[in-house]
């Protein structure tokens, strides 16, 4: 088996009505509880809410291979405060910095927009997204017990994240 290039390079461009299908997929082969073409077409037309879709190409942007999309981000924005409502990158292409740009570019432009801050919400046991959003800026600020259902009907419980996007920007790399 081929082991991933290390050279990849994260494109990310903005969901467009076309790519429900494909936000579909992408979010059924990251959670459990999958959420269809019009739960996502739901969220799109939410006055604010937007969707990224993440393209990873191999060698760089003159490699050969462009993979179709790799990771999806979907956010809102309402007024001066914007929510990241899900992020999830396909299993085989974890861990080459997928999700650290797809948040990148939703807090920049969660910003552009009008948002000074940004909340979440992550399971206590998703412990390598708790990292992921730790190191983008963002810090506890509340728990909600019991708040996911998992398929075997288990219960868990989430925390409340909130980064202030002016300052986290500030010291991000800016997204291309
Ligand atoms: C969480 C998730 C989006 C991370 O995607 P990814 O593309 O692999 O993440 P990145 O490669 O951009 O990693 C960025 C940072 O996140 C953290 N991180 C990512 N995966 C991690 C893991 N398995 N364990 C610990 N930390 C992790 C690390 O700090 C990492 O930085 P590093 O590579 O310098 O160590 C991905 O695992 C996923 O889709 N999970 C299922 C869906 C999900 O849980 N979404 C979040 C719901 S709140």
């Amino acid at each position: 088996m081929l082991a991933h290039s290390r050279i990849a390079t994260v494109s990310v461009r903005t969901a467009g009505p076309f790519d429900l299908g494909r936000l579909s997929r992408l979010h059924r082969s990251c959670f459990e509880e999958a959420w269809s073409r019009s739960d996502l077409a739901h969220l799109l037309a939410l006055p604010g809410g937007f969707g990224l879709i993440a393209r990873l190409h191999e060698g760089g942007f003159y490699g050969l291979d462009a993979l179709r999309g790799v990771g999806f981000a979907l956010c809102r924005v309402v007024r001066d405060e914007s929510e990241l409502l899900s992020i999830g990158v396909l299993p085989a292409q974890r861990h080459r910095g997928v999700a650290r740009a797809l948040m990148r570019h939703s807090m920049e432009r969660c910003l552009r927009q009008g948002a000074n801050v940004m909340f979440l919400e992550v399971a206590v046991d998703n412990l390598a997204a708790q990292r992921l959003y730790g190191e983008m800026g963002f810090e506890q600020v509340g728990s909600r017990p019991d708040y996911y259902q998992r398929a075997d009907g288990a219960r868990v419980g989430a925390l409340t994240m909130r980064c202030d996007l002016v300052q986290a920007c500030g010291v991000l790399t800016p997204a291309g």
